[in-house]
């Protein structure tokens, strides 16, 4: 039975919010350094993209009542705008390995808005290739990106090599069974192809009354033929999104998006990012599917402008997905605050995209 969700199961910390300020100054001192160095204002974190996509995404018929809630709650189809992205505040070349990025941009939902999002008309979903965010709470991230973040802009010949080193030890470690949320956050993901890859909110909302985690799974043959895909990226630095580009010139796509509903809080908890909330007490199961067909999935010319006007937050969102945990209050002020900030340096609005 899934968990019914109360006030009481969320803890704001008493200094959260100064700890929200500082993470936000220091993502701005990213986008800052990125700046000054290459003259346009970058995202503080997931700077490059690795295409952009539109698609359609088309609620199954026939939920059960606890799966039927917020922009579910109906067999609808809605349009989506997605931005496929890798980790860094700096724009990379890609053998320097990291975590990557996938916005779904569900436009013109239907539901209550949060007060003082009335304009509003997009559910956006926010999602990384890993289950589990990297640290607990909004402190222990702040610990780490005040480490990473002085090293913007630094000697790439540096991280690319230390990039292969930290990929030879996640090797070890996936060799032994595990695997490292660090070392691939710091470069040592393997040269995957972001197409083949599993994504994840990590992190929770409200799902109606209930509280869930999303999961987007490919599900199209095309798709699942990439996973565990190695790239050569050798003298290739925009190998990944090259990759994407030449997939969508020839095919469509399919991935199945998927919701887990809290059903256990001691080990599915609210405020522990960390925490891989298990699939044996509550599995993922599918709500809806994304059809995303053949198109052009990157422009030189066009993309750049359009990816500046665009803007992902999970706190785009109707009531009935209220993001819910630290990380997610975290989110709030350090996202809005590098959307701000690229705005004004690009002279655009970044008002919400609905169409
Ligand atoms: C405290 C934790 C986090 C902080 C401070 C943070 C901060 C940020 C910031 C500042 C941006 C750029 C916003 C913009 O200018 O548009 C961003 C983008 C992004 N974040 Fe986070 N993030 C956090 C956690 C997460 C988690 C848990 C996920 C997913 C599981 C995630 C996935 C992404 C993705 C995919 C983008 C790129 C969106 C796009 O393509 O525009 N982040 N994040």
């Amino acid at each position: 039975m899934p968990l019914r969700y109360h006030p009481s199961m969320e803890h704001a910390e008493p200094d959260e919010n100064a700890t929200f300020e500082e993470m936000a100054d220091t993502l701005r001192s990213i986008s800052k350094k990125t700046l000054a160095d290459g003259g346009h204002g970058l995202r503080s974190v997931h700077a490059k993209s690795q295409g952009l996509l539109k698609g359609e995404l088309s609620v199954l018929p026939q939920l059960p009542e606890a799966l039927a809630q917020g922009i579910f709650s109906e067999p609808r189809t809605m349009d989506v705008v997605m931005r496929l992205s890798t980790t860094p505040g700096d724009l990379l070349d890609d053998k320097v390995s990291t975590p990557r990025g996938m916005g779904v941009k569900v436009l013109d939902v239907q539901g209550e808005r949060l007060p003082g999002a009335h304009a509003e008309r997009t559910q956006d979903l926010v999602m990384i290739n890993g289950p589990a965010f990297g640290t607990s709470n909004a402190k222990a991230f702040l610990k780490n990106l005040k480490l990473l973040a002085p090293t913007t802009d630094k000697a790439e010949g540096l991280k690319k090599a230390l990039s292969a080193v930290l990929r030879g030890l996640e090797k070890v470690v996936e060799a032994a069974g595990g695997e490292s949320g660090t070392l691939k956050s710091l470069g040592g993901h393997p040269l995957t192809h972001i197409l083949g890859e599993i994504f994840y909110t990590q992190v929770p909302v409200l799902y109606g009354p209930y509280i869930a985690k999303f999961q987007l799974v490919p599900v199209s043959p095309n798709l699942l033929a990439l996973k565990g895909e190695v790239l050569d990226l050798h003298e290739h630095p925009n190998g990944i999104r090259d990759a994407v580009v030449a997939f969508f010139d020839q095919n469509d796509a399919e991935w199945e998006l998927r919701v887990q509903l809290c059903t256990d809080l001691p080990s599915m908890p609210i405020e522990d990012a960390a925490v891989r909330w298990p699939e044996e007490k509550s599995p993922f199961i599918a709500v809806a599917r994304l059809h995303v067909p053949r198109q052009i999935a990157w422009s030189d010319s066009e993309s750049p402008r359009q990816e500046d006007r665009l803007f992902f937050n999970p706190w785009h969102c109707i009531a009935a997905h209220r993001p819910v945990g630290s990380i997610m209050r975290a989110r709030k002020v350090a996202y809005d605050a590098s959307a701000k900030f690229r705005a004004a340096a690009n002279l655009v609005d970044i008002s919400e995209t609905t169409a």
